[in-house]
């Protein structure tokens, strides 16, 4: 018990310590991307293929690179959520159907799931790519193997007090019980501790990067679930997950503001970021399709400058998450007296928990960061 606790708070100082670096790169990432795609605008793909292939191959490593940071960013739980109702069984069922494709003919997928409606509150993306990640290391185990077997097990089950209190965390009550298991090469005693830790890995260096579990330990957590996994060398292993089950609610998620469309390009638009690098390149991007950009490098410059230009301001976009005063605040303090106005939030935190108060405002979109510029650019244009 004792032990199980010192590991639940070693997995949260790594996560606090991951989570916070990967925030950081991310916003260079963004930096460099939106930097990589300002210059390429520059060039001819034919004229200049020399430089214009070597942006591409740049711009293909910040892609990899911001794929790393994504699973860090979902491992520290600050990755971007859209958690709403699910039944869980069309949901694997589906996701193994697409999954079977990547594991070869000869390892046979044993399907278990129960029939019966099973309503989570949870995020699709992240439940398929929990999915595949641990089918892909059930796939690597059974290398070699001569009957592979991958077992895929969904079922109700009821959590009990005793059981909830030894893995730390969780209520006692009904959960949606996933079972991944197969009959690979196992896991050592002495790795059982530690395989859900970021970078850990016993593959070869190219073969695996030790992220795969890391995000789904994360991801696990930020369905308010739990996880555990029973292994023996030679014999198998088996991951099971505990979602806890929702009822479905009454009340229907809202929907985001109907779209607009102009062709008036010339408008002033408040941009607020601290990050410097973030701030010039996305200003840049806003001032070659034609707009007027008016910086703020925290959120009380913003309010005060909005005071000034509020008559010609059209639009704000806005970080999250900023020293002095974050985004939120800014929102509200413009909406006190223009209700409808335009704002694009750019987040690399969790949307669900920084911007809670903020995701159903009308007119207001929120893009994860780094946030392609071209996907920015759309959706000024449809607020505007
Ligand atoms: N089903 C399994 N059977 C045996 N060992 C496993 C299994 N799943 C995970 N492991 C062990 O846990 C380690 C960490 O797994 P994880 O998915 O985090 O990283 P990885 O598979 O090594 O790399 P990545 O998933 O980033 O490509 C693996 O290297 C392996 O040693
Ligand atoms: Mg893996």
């Amino acid at each position: 018990m004792e032990e199980q606790f010192l590991q639940a708070q070693k997995m949260e100082a790594v996560g606090t310590l991951v989570g916070g670096i990967a925030h950081d790169f991310n916003n260079m990432l963004a930096g460099i991307s939106g930097n990589l795609y300002l210059s390429k605008k520059k060039l001819h793909p034919v004229n200049d293929a020399y430089v214009y292939n070597k942006i591409e191959s740049m711009e293909s490593l910040a892609n990899h690179a911001a794929s790393i940071i994504k699973q860090l960013l979902t491992f520290a739980r600050k990755g971007q959520l859209t958690m709403h109702q699910i039944d869980l069984p069309p949901l694997i069922h589906g996701a193994l159907s697409l999954l079977r494709s990547s594991v070869p003919e000869n390892i046979h997928i044993e399907e278990n799931i129960t029939n019966e409606p099973l309503n989570i509150l949870g995020d699709d993306t992240l439940i398929h790519q929990i999915l595949m990640n641990l089918i892909n290391n059930a796939h690597h185990a059974l290398d070699g193997k001569t009957h592979p077997v991958i077992g895929v097990t969904l079922q109700a089950t009821t959590l009990d007090e005793d059981f909830v209190a030894a893995h730390v965390g969780g209520k006692a009550g009904r959960y949606a019980q996933l079972s991944i298991s197969d009959n690979g090469i196992g896991i050592d005693t002495k790795h059982l501790d530690r395989v859900f830790e970021p970078f850990f890995t016993t593959k070869s260096q190219g073969q695996g990067t030790g992220l795969g579990l890391a995000m789904v330990f994360g991801a696990v957590q930020s369905h308010s679930g739990l996880i555990s996994v029973k292994s023996e060398l030679g014999t198998g292993t088996t991951f099971d997950i505990y979602f806890p089950i929702n009822e479905p609610q009454q009340n229907p998620i809202p929907q985001l503001p109907p779209k607009r469309s102009s062709s008036v390009r010339v408008a002033t638009i408040l941009l607020v970021d601290d990050d410097v690098m973030v701030r010039e390149t996305v200003a840049e991007a806003l001032e070659t399709q034609g707009y007027i950009v008016v910086q703020a490098e925290n959120g009380q410059v913003a309010m005060n400058l909005f005071d000034v230009y509020q008559d010609t301001i059209s639009l704000a976009v806005l970080d999250a998450v900023m020293p002095v005063c974050g985004g939120s605040k800014v929102a509200d303090y413009i909406h006190q007296s223009f209700p409808d106005f335009p704002i694009v939030f750019m987040t690399g935190y969790d949307k669900d928990r920084v911007l809670a108060d903020q995701k159903h405002h009308s007119n207001t979109v929120i893009l994860n960061k780094p946030t392609p510029l071209d996907e920015l650019m759309i959706t000024i244009e449809q607020l505007i």
